[in-house]
């Protein structure tokens, strides 16, 4: 499959459960390329959890750390990325996203409500109600999310095999 990428990295980007590790997996394995995940790497290499991060030092400078894992995964090929769901709110990062195909999850905020609602590692969503914040949240960045090279719109039925054979279709 997708012979014409050539080994160009593809990176996932949408919000917080739209499921950018799970298709980030099946694509890696469809495309036999290696799999990171931006939040993953920054837990290892600060040796705490994104949580402890917001709370200890702030979202500056987790968006910081986000941003130069990204930039050192850029420099890689044959790489598929899930990234952060705020990766997209740095014009810089573009930058570095725009070096491989871009691929936006795009699920409808009830679903991700449904599979946000008994989650404690999203910082953003720990405070007030949960289907508001991600309201507020996907209408901010929608816009963004949309300058992605490939929209990917999912409904509540779609299976993960069903969406990821979509997106190796249109990559
Ligand atoms: C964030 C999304 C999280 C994580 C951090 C901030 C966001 O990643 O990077 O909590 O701003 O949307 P996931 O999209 O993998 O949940």
């Amino acid at each position: 499959t997708a012979t014409w990428l050539q080994g160009i990295n593809v990176y996932l980007i949408g919000m917080m459960g739209s499921g950018k590790t799970t298709i980030g997996q099946r694509f890696a394995e469809a495309l036999e390329y290696r799999y990171f995940d931006t939040d993953q790497l920054i837990e290892t290499a600060a040796k705490q959890p994104v949580t402890q991060i917001f709370a200890e030092s702030g979202e500056p400078v987790f968006r910081e750390l986000e941003t130069n894992t990204l930039q050192a995964l850029s420099s890689m090929t044959r790489c598929t990325i899930a990234t952060g769901g705020g990766i997209i709110l740095k014009p810089e990062n573009w930058g570095y996203l725009r070096n491989g195909v871009i691929v936006w999850l795009d699920v409808p905020v009830d679903v991700l409500y449904d599979r946000l609602q008994a989650d404690t590692t999203r910082p953003l969503l720990q405070q007030g109600d949960l289907r508001e914040q991600l309201e507020i949240l996907d209408a901010s960045r929608r816009s963004i999310y949309s300058q992605a090279d490939i929209h990917l719109p999912i409904t509540a039925t779609d299976t993960p095999a069903q969406i990821a054979t979509r997106g190796l279709t249109l990559i």
